[in-house]
């Protein structure tokens, strides 16, 4: 049994199991405690909270509004009927389907509407910022399909059309993803989609880290050029653990099949409850403020990191998401990472671009601001957080603790005076 307080503000739970209750105060508490700086991360709405803890949990709605395989769907299809005509709206797609259980269900739902076992997909490697269900190795995805990649220029940091293009007219992949999961600039879809359709391929636009920064204008929209966009609702675009596939009209049948019965058995309605409750609050103008924020905190920050000598890959952002090569500073990424934990400011360890380490022990680190932005902080706090970042990397290079656990208590007492959406104080 453990000896964490209990949540006061979860009284049933903390009845019934206080020991499961204790372990979900102690996480509020280190959420609210630390500088979260992990780019797929953020703090959901305590209105996002409550639709996914509702009883929607308790049906089974297997199909869709209208076609469903049990009875009693009267308020699950309205919820349902919401979220998708929000999703809709939100991103002017012609079909949405926000039944994905997450992103990477979400991906594999693509692979079986346009692609067969065997067939050639392609997308951008994995340690050149792209995504394991893009084909990559180890991922169904680029087990039962014949994955090959693309990555990034050494000099650049950047993608190179000419590269994508040629591979793409050698390969003719069925499908081609854009989009990754360490990608610090903005992905011209519009080449993307000119790449597909010479290749035959049907172009997929994985948004998932930038969902929010396109719903809020922050960033171009892939909807004019993608047959299909991918998304998760969890990370900038501030909503549950989920995910939406949307599309043009020609795909909606295929995109639906694939997700049920192609993938998924029954969807999870306390989840859609929530994404429809995210999309809400994602089309108020508050939310454009926050996208654009998002992305100034980071431009912000990328220059206060530029002047103590960090090494940028593709030299500095245009997004939410900042890598860093720690090679020059002479500490690996592993143990940065742990070592920037211990002083409340939580990042993760991360393969850079042709990077001679290994996926596990990699040179880099991730890190974003999507969350620091939900709990307020502006371009004014950036000089102090980089300042955090530059003396937790010195103090994991040499071992000081000491050092470490000053900076603990002075990101405590910053984040103290700006409280965490969603969690009581
Ligand atoms: C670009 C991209 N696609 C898909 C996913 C997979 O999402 P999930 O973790 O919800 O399966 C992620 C998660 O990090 C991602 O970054």
């Amino acid at each position: 049994m453990t000896s964490l307080p209990l949540p006061a503000h979860h009284p049933a739970l903390s009845a019934a199991d206080p020991e499961l209750a204790a372990l979900v105060g102690a996480e509020e508490r280190l959420q609210a405690d630390t500088l979260r700086l992990i780019p797929s991360e953020n703090y959901v709405s305590r209105a996002v909270l409550e639709a996914s803890g509702t009883v929607l949990q308790n049906k089974y709605s297997e199909g869709y509004a209208g076609r469903r395989y049990y009875e009693g769907q009267q308020n699950i299809d309205q919820v349902e009927l919401l979220a998708v005509r929000r999703a809709k709206a939100l991103f002017g797609v012609d079909h949405a389907n926000v039944q994905p259980y997450s992103g990477s269900p979400a991906n594999l739902a693509v692979h079986l509407a346009f692609a067969q076992p065997g067939d050639t997909v392609m997308g951008m490697a994995l340690p050149m910022g792209g995504h394991l269900t893009h084909g990559w190795g180890v991922s169904a995805t680029g087990t039962w399909f014949r994955g090959v990649q693309y990555g990034v220029r050494r000099d650049t940091g950047l993608v190179d059309f000419d590269e994508v293009r040629e591979l793409a007219l050698k390969e003719r992949p069925k499908i081609l993803f854009c989009g990754g999961t360490a990608l610090p600039r903005t992905i011209d879809f519009a080449a993307f989609a000119e790449i597909a359709r010479e290749a035959g391929a049907v172009l997929v636009a994985d948004v998932a880290h930038i969902a929010g920064l396109i719903a809020g204008g922050a960033h171009p929209s892939p909807v004019p050029h993608a047959d299909v966009v991918s998304t998760t609702t969890h990370k900038t675009l501030r909503g549950p653990r989920g995910a939406m596939l949307m599309c043009r009209e020609e795909h909606a049948r295929a995109v639906d099949k694939a997700v049920f019965p192609g993938l998924q058995g029954g969807p999870h309605n306390q989840t859609t409850a929530a994404i429809a409750v995210a999309l809400r609050e994602a089309a108020q103008p508050s939310f454009r403020d926050y996208a654009h924020q998002v992305v100034a905190n980071a431009r912000a920050l990328a220059e206060e990191l530029l002047a103590r000598g960090f090494d940028l890959v593709s030299g500095g952002t245009d997004n939410h998401l900042i890598l860093m090569d720690l090679t020059p500073k002479d500490v690996p990424g592993k143990v940065a990472a742990k070592a920037l934990d211990r002083a409340g400011i939580v990042v993760n360890y991360n393969t850079v671009p042709y990077d001679p380490r290994k996926p596990f022990d990699p040179s880099g680190i991730r890190i974003g601001t999507p969350s620091l932005t939900s709990r307020g902080l502006g371009t004014q706090a950036m000089a102090a957080v980089a300042d955090w970042i530059d003396r937790g990397v010195t103090a994991a290079r040499t071992g000081d603790e000491a050092a470490l656990a000053v900076i603990r208590a002075e990101v405590a007492e910053l984040m103290s005076a700006h409280p965490a959406p969603g969690i009581p104080t």
